[in-house]
């Protein structure tokens, strides 16, 4: 059935059978390794996206690959109406891994989210003792946890809400590193959580002040509410530690794990709580057929182990620096960066230009014709993030492939 098709036959496939919910850029690619990606045609570029930060281990990393052949060949799903012998060793290594009581495997990131609101209801009526369907879950404005019907409902883009009503309640929207507003809306003694991004990705790498988190964190305490951190897109060694919210020296009541606990290899979430907030959801009460498979578990054991053995989190937090510079001399070079912001490989550059300017898309597109991936977040912002496998030699050879895209399209 598979057939070698060319780009353009690959786009006007897509183009006319698929749902139209994608803007992608004109780049079919058909292989992966390391930091590098190839299109069809066999021109090889270097991945500045990483599938957005899922794929920090590099693509299709030969260790996490065979132990997904290996666990392909022996078990895939049992559901979890019976035992299978690789999820208790998964939830062994990844408790010990991040230091929490107790895990709860699920699929995509968003549905870590939805677990993570759900445990944290169960936890404000059981625990805490809010009144039943009083519950409330503060997010913060730009945040982005996925496309649920509960994740757009905290969502402050229209893009993603528009045309989707009703949204469901609940939730309240609070300015993000604003720690007044915080306070203030703490004050509402049925506040049962506070779901939060170290660094908003979606949002053009947003990174707050120094001391948000950690006073985010000290608040929420003093008030018995839990700090959900959503590290989907910061976690695994991205932003330079293992997750971000280690700068602050903050442990999150839950945590929210996706994208790269699996190197991208296929969806695989998971939330981390302590005993007092896990064990308040019974048996029968959440679950996923898919969540817990001994193949997810299987990779995702594999891709951890590759986050500390290849020692990726150094490597993010040196390189990221050396980047950083390096786009910040771009910035006293031209008018057309204005400033260059993140931590560890999650960088973005914004161009001095209207959010909804055309200039990023266009820049991207130069980019590519330059054998670099990337992706706007907004129509003024691009995301930098490559494999954090990437070597000190790699990452200087794409920062002249970005100064020199950048400087020719000033001209
Ligand atoms: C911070 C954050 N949370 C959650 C998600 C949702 O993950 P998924 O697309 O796997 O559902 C994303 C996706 O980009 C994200 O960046």
């Amino acid at each position: 059935m598979k057939q070698e098709l060319t780009s353009d036959q690959a786009i006007a496939l897509e183009s006319k059978f698929g749902a139209k919910n994608y803007h992608p850029l004109p780049v079919v690619l058909s292989k992966g390794e390391g930091v590098f990606l190839y299109d069809v045609e066999g021109k090889r570029y270097f991945d500045f996206l990483s599938a957005y930060s899922a794929v920090n281990q590099g693509h299709c990393h030969p260790r996490i690959i065979k132990a997904l052949i290996t666990q392909a060949g022996k078990l895939t799903l049992t559901s979890r109406a019976f035992h299978n012998d690789v999820l208790g060793q998964y939830e062994q290594y990844v408790t010990a891994y991040f230091g929490y009581d107790r895990v709860l495997p699920m699929n995509t990131g968003v549905e870590g989210g939805e677990t993570a609101v759900k445990l944290c209801r169960k936890w404000a009526y059981n625990v805490k003792g809010v009144p039943e369907n009083k519950a409330k879950i503060l997010f913060a404005e730009g945040n982005f946890w996925g496309r649920t019907l509960a994740a757009i409902s905290t969502s402050t883009d229209p893009l993603s809400r528009k045309g989707f009503g009703p949204y469901m309640p609940g939730f309240e929207l609070i300015p993000y590193n604003n720690i007044a507003a915080l306070e203030k809306a703490l004050e509402d003694p049925n506040v049962a959580g506070f779901m939060v991004e170290p660094i908003q990705g979606e949002a053009g790498v947003m990174v707050p002040d120094a001391g948000y988190l950690k006073k985010s964190y000290e608040l929420c305490r003093k008030n018995n509410v839990l700090l959900i951190a959503d590290e989907v897109q910061t976690g695994i060694a991205r932003t330079g530690k293992l997750l971000a919210s280690e700068y602050e020296a903050v442990k999150p009541d839950i945590l929210i794990l996706g994208k790269a606990l699996s190197g991208g290899v296929f969806p695989v979430s998971a939330v981390l709580a302590r005993d007092e907030i896990m064990l308040t959801i019974k048996p029968g009460e959440h679950g996923s057929t898919f969540g817990g498979n001994p193949l997810a578990c299987a990779v995702a054991i594999a891709a951890l182990e590759v986050i500390k053995d290849e020692n990726l989190s150094e490597n993010a937090f040196r390189l990221g620096n050396i980047f950083r510079e390096r786009m910040n001399q771009l910035v006293d070079k031209t008018e057309k960066v204005k400033l260059v912001r993140g931590k560890g490989l999650l960088n973005a550059i914004v161009i001095n230009d209207t959010e909804d300017s055309n200039t990023a898309w266009n820049i991207c597109l130069k980019l590519l014709k330059n054998g670099l991936l990337a992706k706007p977040t907004h129509g003024n912002i691009i995301r930098f993030a490559p494999p954090l496998v990437i070597t000190e030699a790699q990452l200087l050879e794409c920062c002249t492939i970005i100064e020199k895209t950048i400087l020719e399209f000033e001209n």
